[in-house]
């Protein structure tokens, strides 16, 4: 990772986290604070990430600000804007983009999958076309997209979320390719099972722990994902978190699509069956 001072320059004064109330993005707000950027917190709960703000300013004398928003809401991006009017937002990170509801498609409501298909492609284009904007006019900025191991071939039970996913990847990378010439940093986040609240609560449906309180078995913790993708931030566009996954996903590059689809279900079928 860079130093400090240099993660400020390079991406600061402010990043802007989506999804910051817990999890992964709560693990990027204490990361980002840590290293002296000021965060802008976005989630549903105004209390929560009140709360998560308030520890990253008394733990890293950083500012913070705090804006509650369902990101599904028609004036999502009008609200986002508003938000950021004052600020210079030099970094970015979208982490509200995971599924609680695993199931097969037909059994799905579609509203809830509509509303992942905004926040996972239609609202993330919207942030990095109004915000990637900015910072090419700054020459300087950051930009992390997250996506997942099922993004790497389709199962049944994750049809719209793999398919969002494999969006997030691909729309990184293209992203990548067009922003790092002009001075930003643009990094695809690929993540395999990781300790969140909404990975427990699914391993708790499942019956695979006992409580919310007990961590998934192998899932990486979500501390550990903030901290790759600064440090892998600059060298893009798609860094793998799990080891498991970087070479699972290398078998499967070379095994063809119908194999790759045969094994990604028998482990989508391992890990939620
Ligand atoms: N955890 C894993 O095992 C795993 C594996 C692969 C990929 N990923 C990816 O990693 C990213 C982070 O995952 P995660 O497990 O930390 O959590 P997540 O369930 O994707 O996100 C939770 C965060 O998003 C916020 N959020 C959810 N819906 C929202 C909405 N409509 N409007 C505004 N905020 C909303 C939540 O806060 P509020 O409830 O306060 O709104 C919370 O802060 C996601 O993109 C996910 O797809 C995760």
């Amino acid at each position: 990772m860079r130093k400090a001072d240099d993660l400020v320059q390079r991406y600061g004064p402010w990043a802007m986290v989506l999804g910051a109330s817990e999890g992964v993005g709560s693990a990027f707000v204490e990361m980002l604070a840590a290293q002296g950027l000021n965060v802008l917190l976005i989630s549903r709960r105004q209390q929560v990430i009140d709360e998560v703000a308030a520890k990253a300013e008394s733990d890293f004398g950083i500012q913070t600000r705090t804006l509650a928003l369902d990101l599904f809401a028609p004036d999502a991006m009008e609200q986002l804007i508003a938000a950021t009017a004052d600020l210079d937002v030099g970094f970015l990170v979208n982490c509200a983009g995971g599924d609680a509801h695993y199931g097969d498609f037909l059994d799905r409501d579609l509203n809830s999958d509509e509303a992942l298909l905004f926040r996972n492609c239609t609202l993330l284009m919207r942030v990095c076309h109004h915000y990637g904007k900015q910072m090419v006019e700054r020459g300087r900025g950051g930009i992390v997209i997250m996506s997942s191991g099922a993004a790497v071939a389709g199962a049944p039970g994750l049809a719209t979320y793999a398919g969002t996913k494999a969006f997030d990847l691909l729309f990184a990378e293209a992203l990548w390719g067009e922003l790092k010439p002009q001075g930003v940093d643009v990094l695809c986040v690929m993540l395999a099972d990781t300790d969140t609240p909404t990975l427990r609560h699914q391993m708790l449906i499942r019956g695979k722990i006992a409580s919310m309180d007990e961590a998934p078995k192998g899932a990486t913790p979500s501390s550990f994902v903030a901290e790759e993708a600064l440090r892998y931030i600059e060298k893009g566009p798609t860094r793998i978190i799990s080891r498991k996954l970087r070479i699972g996903s290398r078998i499967m590059g070379v095994m063809g699509r119908n194999s790759a689809v045969a094994v990604m279900t028998a482990a989508a079928k391992k890990i939620m069956g």
